[in-house]
């Protein structure tokens, strides 16, 4: 596909000069991060949406949502308005939310069984394919265009698009390494939960007060547990935690859960869900965590696996959009019910409880003594290495250059 214009480099933003860059190749325990304009300042977020949201693989959104052919579902990614659609053959794909002629928004709402679109403005028609059907009156009055006399640039701009299990994965650029490439520690890392056995139980959204890159850090951080989360600690195996590690673009890390419980439950009294098939005994005990870089967090348990997508909405608001998947039958099954509500449950207190770290996180960065912080060598290895490539990917520097 033709590369989206517009995303050459500009002057460089204070907060990832050249300083700041330097500041980040000591060790960990000396390093310092991002300073507080990258989490406060509204350009750097512009900058972030047009420079490394467009460059790098973002998620778009749940196979699932267009699992029927014909459905249609309306997307925002990285401020671009997208569709995302499954053909008659099943094929998905994600197209710009533009008709090619006059450039008019194309689909409004979200829809169950199209055979076609049809922008609204001077009727060309489209399948679902992106191909071209037809244009009314284009040559003059009852002058029709038929298929067959168009060009490509006369169909919908598709963007480039994969998919991992149920999860649909855009790079508006379509300059971005492959994707199996941009994967590769993920499907080294997962390659032992069978994803492909589980189905999509529930959607739930959750705003932060802070910025979006806050809310990922709290995420990939196993160190505050112990604070923050009183009761999940007491039911891990707390010297068993694990600090994230850099992995390709990614960052890895895992914890030990306890003997009773297989998600994140600390009710020992909850109900037991089906499993992953054929975990070992080392991975039936371990729940993994990862930040799939840029925005997206994957929480591993043996019983289920949770997709969360972390959407700036403004420089200091995040909403987290939370998937639940469980295993096929366990799914939507009657008899499963009070397993699910027990871990969608037990998801809520803990974010209730992430939601006030959040917000001081953010507070936090006001203060013009904080600068970059410092690091824990054994828990923040992570956090440093995605401020590195959120730098990288503002400065269009590394596998953001283009
Ligand atoms: S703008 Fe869509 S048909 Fe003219
Ligand atoms: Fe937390």
């Amino acid at each position: 596909m033709t590369p989206v214009q517009g995303l050459h480099r500009e002057g460089l933003h204070e907060a990832v000069a050249d300083s700041v860059l330097e500041g980040m190749t000591a060790s960990v325990g000396d390093a310092k991060g991002l300073p507080n304009a990258a989490f406060t300042d509204p350009a750097f977020l512009e900058l972030e949406r047009k420079h490394l949201f467009a460059r790098s693989w973002v998620f778009a959104g749940p196979r699932s949502a267009v699992a029927q052919p014909g459905a249609v579902k309306c997307l925002e990614v990285a401020g671009r308005q997208l569709f995302m659609t499954t053909d008659r053959k099943g094929e998905t794909r994600v197209f710009f939310n533009v008709c090619p002629h006059r450039g008019a928004r194309l689909v409004i709402e979200d829809q169950d069984k199209a055979a076609s679109l049809t922008c609204p403005y001077h009727g060309w028609a489209f399948g679902l394919d992106g191909s071209l059907r037809g244009r009314p009156h284009f040559h003059g009055p009852r002058e029709h265009d038929r298929e067959g006399s168009r060009a490509e640039r006369d169909c919908l701009f598709e963007v480039r698009s994969a998919v991992w299990h149920d999860w649909v994965f855009v790079n508006i650029d379509g300059q971005a390494e492959p994707f199996e490439d941009y994967m590769a520690t993920a499907y080294k890392e997962y390659g032992d939960w069978d994803f492909g056995k589980t189905a999509l139980a529930h959607y739930q959204p959750f705003r932060f007060q802070a910025n979006w890159k806050l809310v990922v850090e709290n995420f990939c951080d196993n160190y505050h547990v112990f604070m923050v989360h009183p009761a999940l600690h007491d039911a891990q195996d707390v010297y068993r935690r694990t600090g994230m590690r850099p992995g390709g673009a990614h960052m890895f890390n895992e914890f030990v859960i306890g003997a009773e419980g297989l998600g994140l439950t600390v009710d020992p009294e909850a109900p037991v869900l089906p499993e992953f098939p054929n975990l070992s005994p080392e991975n039936r005990n371990v729940s993994p965590f990862c930040n799939i870089f840029p925005n997206v967090t994957l929480a591993i348990f043996p019983t289920y696996v949770n997709l969360f997508c972390y959407e700036p909405v403004s420089v200091d608001e995040t909403i987290m959009h939370v998937w639940f998947y469980f295993m096929d039958e366990a799914a939507t099954g009657e008899g499963d019910r009070a397993g699910r509500e027990a871990v969608i449950a037990d998801w809520a207190n803990l974010n209730a409880e992430d939601s006030g770290i959040c917000r001081r996180l953010q507070e936090g960065r006001t203060c013009d003594a904080y600068e970059g912080g410092r690091f824990s060598p054994y828990w923040d290895a992570g956090t440093l290495h995605f401020h590195k490539q959120i730098a990288n990917g503002v400065r269009g520097e590394g596998v953001f250059a283009r």
